[in-house]
Formats: structure tokens, C-alpha cells, sequence
């Protein structure tokens, strides 16, 4: 079973011509990687959730925009704004929670805006890679701060530590080390044994298996004791006293703290509180949207009935014609979070005012506005 840490999720071709992606959706059976040009394609493998995980689809938004941006046939610059807009627009529109998507286009379309009657539309084009390229190596970086936050966190709690999480928010969901399973791989660094001294329950995650297919293969690729629960035994395991913190990730998190994750998050959330256990979001701060007062602000997908009722069963397991709820991802109060790791360091409430204090600003935005 390969280290997923060995594996990367999303990153530019040699050619420096297409995105390479990690296709998540054949995982753990299958290791096939897609290699990216067309915009529609690109589209297609982020709405499917070939390349899924906020910070992921972040630095895919990115090598997108470059990637594509490359193609443009111009050397008059107003076209090529405008082309580019348009073509993060298009970009942006295949999946609206994770602000990791819109922040990474923003990011980019802001040096376009920003140094454009300064360079040709050769050298912006130059320039856009690397500023793609620092976007991916700069989360490398934040994922690994956010790590050691929270293997501190598990340095106190003790070796033989249970650590329950939903969802993945591990090395597939970034370009390396995961936020969420970030602390798991920071520990195994610093001599834990992953045998005994970590136990990693992961939420199965219905409907689309995240947790069972990515999370658990990750963390027991890395050599963990490590089980996958359905979700509705978190509370079970709970109770049991075998969880002693949660890590979840986020997509989006709002200026009061309430923060977006895959749906079920806000009932973990819940249980923890009852059961008093520390309940941690990671977040690295391009998750953080200050623009958004609070988690009502935030717009949750909604995804196809199918993956409900029909995907990974063998066959269709709800009657034909019935209503199905499909809301990808739930917004949890900022009151049931014990605090929000960010690889500037672990913030509490008031959560406004301790982001804030870490220079967490409102970014610029050219798409994804309110
Ligand atoms: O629908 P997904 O698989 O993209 O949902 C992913 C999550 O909810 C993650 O927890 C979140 O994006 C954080 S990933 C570091």
C-alpha cells in the first residue's frame, strides 16, 4: 500500500502544459493520475470530485487558471483580461463552498490585475506559473504548521491517543500533509509508533466515502491503527471514551468562527460537546473568509440524488421516484468549536478577534462576491 504521502494530489506537468491530478475517485483500488488542458475537463474533475478537498482544489484552481491562460492566443492585453475572467469564471463555477477555489483564482486574477500594464502577455503568462507554483508549495508549508499545532495538542493529551475525524481533510485534500490527518503524519515524524500510540477512527462519510476510501487508506497506508466507523457511530465511540479529540477540516470558515465542512460535521460537533471532547477545526487561512459574518452567509451544494441512492451499491437501494436530500457539505456553530487551528497558530473565540490579531484580513474578490 503506497504512503499517500509519496503521491501528489495536484501539480503541473513537466511540459508545464497540464494539470496532473490524482483521480480520488478510484481510490484505494486504484492509483491512476489525469493529466489536463481543457477547461471543461478540468471542470468536470473538480465537480466530480476527481481532485476534492478545499486546499486541493485550491492549488488546481490555480495551475488551471495558468494552464489555460497559457493558451490564450494574444498578444493584446485587455483581450487576454478579459478571456481570463471569463475563464475563471467558468472555473469557479464547478463547486461553490470551498472559498479555496475562488481565493486561488482571486488570488491569481489579482497579479494579472495588478502587474499588467508592466508586463507582455508572454511574460504575465511566465509570471502566472509561478505565482501557481508558490500557491502549491506555499500550502506544502501551511499544511505542515498546521500539523505541528495540533500534534501539540496531541503531545498533551498523550501517547495512545484516539483521534476521531469526518470526511478527509488528510495529504489528498492538499498538496501535502493534509490539515485535518496533518498532526498524524507531524506525530509518526517525531518517533510516535503509529501501532501504539495513535488510534484514528475515521468517519465513514456517506455519501461519498471520503472518509472510508481516503481517509482511512491514507492513515493506514502511514502505518496507523486505524478504523473506519459509519457515521452514525461517532457517538457510540464517543461514549465509549475511546476518542480523546476531534480534528475535522473545513471548507469555509466565516469571521464569527461558524465554519462550513462535509455534511455531518455539525452533528460530530454536537456529540462532542455532550461528551466533552475537544473538538478542533483545521483551517489553513486562505479557508478563513472574512467577508462572510457568519456561517449563514455561506452557500451549501447540493449534489445528484444518485449518490445517495445508487453510487458504490450494487444495486439501487431507495425506491425509485422517492425525494432525496443531498446537501454536500453543513455549517456547524462556532459555540460547539473548541478551537480553529491555522498554520499561524490556534485560534479561540472570540474567534473574530483572535483572527484579527493573526492579520487574518477580507480578501480581494473578482469572483465568488457576495
Ligand atoms: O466534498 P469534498 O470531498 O471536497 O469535501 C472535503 C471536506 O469537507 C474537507 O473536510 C475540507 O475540504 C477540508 S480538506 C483539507
Amino acid at each position: 500500500m503506497e504512503n499517500a504521502l509519496n503521491m501528489d494530489t495536484v501539480r503541473l506537468s513537466d511540459d508545464l502544459k497540464h494539470v496532473v491530478l490524482l483521480d480520488q475517485t478510484l481510490l484505494p483500488n486504484e492509483t491512476k493520475y489525469l493529466t489536463l488542458d481543457k477547461a471543461e475537463d478540468i471542470w468536470e474533475a473538480i465537480y466530480a470530485l476527481r481532485v476534492r478537498g478545499a486546499p486541493a482544489i485550491g492549488v488546481c484552481g490555480a495551475y488551471a487558471y495558468y494552464v489555460l491562460a497559457n493558451q490564450i492566443e494574444t498578444e493584446n492585453m485587455d483581450e487576454f483580461v478579459e478571456l481570463c475572467t471569463k475563464m475563471m469564471e467558468y472555473v469557479n463555477s464547478s463547486r461553490p463552498t470551498a472559498v479555496n477555489l475562488s481565493w486561488a483564482l482571486n488570488r491569481m486574477h489579482g497579479v494579472l490585475m495588478a502587474e499588467k500594464d508592466n508586463l507582455s502577455v508572454a511574460d504575465m503568462k511566465v509570471r502566472l506559473m509561478k505565482e501557481a507554483n508558490d500557491i502549491r508549495e506555499e500550502d506544502i508549508q501551511i499544511s505542515r504548521n498546521i500539523g505541528q499545532y495540533g500534534f501539540e495538542l496531541l503531545e498533551k493529551l498523550g501517547k495512545g491517543v484516539g483521534v476521531m475525524t469526518h470526511c478527509n481533510a488528510g495529504t489528498l485534500a492538499t498538496a501535502k500533509y493534509g490539515t485535518a490527518l496533518a498532526p498524524m503524519y507531524i506525530a509518526l515524524e517525531n518517533g510516535w509508533d503509529g501501532k501504539k500510540d495513535l488510534h484514528v477512527y475515521c468517519d465513514e462519510t456517506r455519501p461519498l466515502l471520503q472518509g472510508a476510501r481516503l481517509s482511512a487508506y491514507e492513515m493506514q497506508a502511514a502505518g496507523i491503527d486505524t478504523y473506519v466507523q459509519c457515521d452514525n457511530m461517532a457517538s457510540y465511540s464517543m461514549k465509549e471514551g475511546k476518542i480523546g479529540i476531534i480534528f475535522v477540516g473545513c471548507d469555509r470558515v466565516a469571521a464569527n468562527g461558524d465554519f462550513a465542512n462535509k455534511i455531518g460535521t455539525s452533528g460530530v460537533a454536537i456529540i462532542a460537546k455532550h461528551y466533552g471532547i475537544p473538538f478542533y477545526v483545521c483551517a489553513p487561512s486562505s479557508t478563513i473568509d472574512m467577508t462572510m459574518e457568519s456561517g449563514d452567509e455561506i452557500h451549501i451544494e447540493q449534489r445528484p440524488a444518485n449518490e445517495v441512492t445508487e453510487t458504490w451499491y450494487a444495486k439501487r437501494m431507495a425506491p425509485e421516484g422517492v425525494g432525496v436530500v443531498n446537501p454536500c457539505f453543513d455549517v456547524t456553530d462556532h459555540s460547539l468549536v473548541t478551537g480553529i487551528i491555522t498554520e499561524k497558530g490556534i485560534a479561540y473565540a472570540p474567534f473574530k478577534e483572535s483572527f484579527e490579531a493573526m492579520g487574518i484580513k477580507p480578501v480581494e474578490k473578482f469572483v465568488d462576491k457576495k
